[in-house]
């Protein structure tokens, strides 16, 4: 719970030296020119001007709180993993985002939900970086960039732009089944609290006879799914634009902590080489039938921080950070993503980000890296080498090494992955449009695609769009043609 910050008697400089005045600059006279001398005033306009940090290139509007993951069903047979033994409680961090948006936009755009999460563990920080949707919109990390730029503004009017949307989208035929989650219910969620967190890409889980396996991960929202209409979302965007975080903040606040239950789906190792669907694709998911999902555990949100600042703008997620008994998956955009975070903090607030309370492991880190800006914290190790004979440590690969890898070889190339025999583009989302919305929500499907290709979206890219809806659901496709040429 936040407190009230105790009482400060009198007000110092960041020196802790008691000042003269709050009210008045030291001055010649009352009317005349301000003294250079004056250091408390100088101080505080050079903090001001200093006080912001570069905004997340992407997710930059987001909300998070503390909380705890406790395990509630035995899985030791599939991972090692310190925090997923049985009875095992972990302190963790979330932050929920949208993804486009700068940071003073709305909460409600459509747009998917960043779920990020660090989980402290006894092996250091373990980060799993979701969205709320299983899926994404492309499959090749070398895209992800124009995706983004696809999405955020023109560089000539300053403005979002659904033209350069659904351009990019059509040309991107990979991108249907993120698209149709997107458009439909889903792509406005009620509340941070309403919606399912995904782990998305398919994760390696390695137990302790070091046997893997492939794991997807599945954050059920205990409040129950629950999405704003298009109508209700533009109306908050002006009323309430902060609505998911003033949300967020006020529940855990008053005592109802949100909660999800994790459940996995796991994979044998061996099954990925000839499952009908590329495992590794993050456009797929697993149809729950050919892998149905295990209970795991409960994570809870039950914190505010102290300090918005502090332990939100500055946390620094990031998918690189896997603890023994979890690894990577072939997944192209996972390998990517495994530079880019890192990379972005050190960028974003400086190589030393380790360190900072939202950022800083609870193991010991017995790290051999030394210096740099904002170091506060002196290394464990007693030399700044290894090896060294002065008792630094010392990798301990029969402790915690994972065979967390498989065989690749082959030629050097660019290509997609290799087609399994049902992949496509369309047959996924098609299943969505026809197995699983019922007929209001495909009525509100048609409705949100229609009004979002009547704004601004040139007569090329109309055409490409409804082409790309047929090849989706012919129905569908015809619907959204007849709202948006009249026929
Ligand atoms: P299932 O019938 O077992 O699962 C369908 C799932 O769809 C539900 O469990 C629910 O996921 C999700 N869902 C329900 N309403 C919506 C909505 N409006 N927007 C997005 N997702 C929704 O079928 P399959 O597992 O065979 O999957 C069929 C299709 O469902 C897939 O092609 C995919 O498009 C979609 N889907 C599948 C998921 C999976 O991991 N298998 C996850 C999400 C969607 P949840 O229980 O996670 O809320
Ligand atoms: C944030 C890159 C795909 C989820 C970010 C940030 C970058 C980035 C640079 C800003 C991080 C920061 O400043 O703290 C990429 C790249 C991707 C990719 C290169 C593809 C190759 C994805 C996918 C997901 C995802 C597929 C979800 C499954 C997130 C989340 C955040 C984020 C949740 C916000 C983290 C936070 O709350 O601080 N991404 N991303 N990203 N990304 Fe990605």
């Amino acid at each position: 719970m936040t407190e009230s910050p105790p009482k400060a008697p009198y007000t110092t400089n960041n020196a802790g030296i008691p000042v003269e005045s709050d009210e008045h600059s030291l001055t010649v006279g009352s009317d005349g020119p301000i003294l250079l001398q004056d250091h408390y005033l100088i101080e505080k306009m050079a903090q001001f001007n200093r006080e912001r940090v570069p905004e997340r290139v992407v997710h930059a509007k987001g909300s998070g709180a503390y909380g705890f993951f406790e395990v509630t069903n035995d899985v030791t047979q599939f991972t090692k993993a310190d925090l997923f033994q049985p009875g095992k409680r972990t302190e963790m961090l979330a932050r929920f985002s949208t993804v486009a948006g700068e940071q003073g936009s709305p909460d409600t755009w459509r747009d998917p939900r960043g779920f990020a999460l660090k989980f402290y563990t006894e092996h250091g920080n373990y980060d799993l970086v979701g969205n709320n949707t299983p899926i994404f919109f492309v499959r090749d990390t070398i895209k992800f960039q124009d995706f983004i730029r696809s999405q955020k503004r023109h560089p000539v009017t300053g403005l979002r732009s659904n033209d350069m949307q659904w351009d990019f989208w059509t040309l991107s035929p990979e991108s249907a089944h993120q698209v149709t989650w997107l458009m439909g219910d889903r792509g406005i969620p009620k509340t941070y609290r309403h919606m399912n967190g995904y782990g998305s890409h398919t994760y390696m889980w390695i137990n302790g006879a070091g046997e893997r396996f492939w794991v997807k991960y599945h954050f059920k929202t205990d409040q129950g799914i629950d999405f704003l209409t298009q109508a209700e979302a533009d109306e908050l965007a002006g009323s309430d634009a902060d609505k998911h975080r003033r949300d967020l903040h006020e529940s855990i606040e008053s005592g109802n902590a949100p909660s999800w239950t994790l459940k996995v789906q796991i994979m044998p190792f061996e099954d990925a080489a000839d499952y009908r669907f590329n495992p590794f694709d993050l456009t797929k998911v697993w149809p729950h039938g050919d892998y149905p999902l295990i209970d795991v555990g409960r994570m809870v949100l039950d914190r505010n921080p102290e300090d918005y600042f502090i332990h939100i703008e500055q946390a620094a997620f990031e998918p690189s950070n896997m603890v023994p008994g979890i690894g990577p998956s072939p997944d192209k955009m996972l390998l990517g993503r495994l530079f880019s975070y890192p990379d972005t903090h050190r960028y974003r607030i400086g190589p030393n980000y380790t360190q900072l309370p939202p950022n800083r492991p609870h193991a010991a880190v017995n790290s051999y890296a030394k210096d740099g800006p904002m170091r506060y914290t002196p290394s464990n190790a007693s030399m700044p080498y290894a090896p060294n004979s002065y008792g630094g440590p010392a990798a301990d690969f029969g402790r915690f090494g994972d065979p967390a890898g498989w065989a690749a070889a082959g030629e050097m190339v660019r290509e997609a992955y290799k087609l399994h025999s049902e992949d496509d583009d369309w047959g996924q989302p098609g299943t969505m449009v026809r197995k699983v919305l019922d007929d209001a929500a495909r009525d509100r499907l048609v409705s949100n695609v229609s009004g979002h290709l009547k704004q601004g979206v040139s007569r090329p890219v109309l055409e490409r769009a409804v082409q790309y809806w047929r090849n989706i659901d012919q129905e569908i496709g015809d619907r959204i043609s007849k709202e948006v040429n009249g026929g």
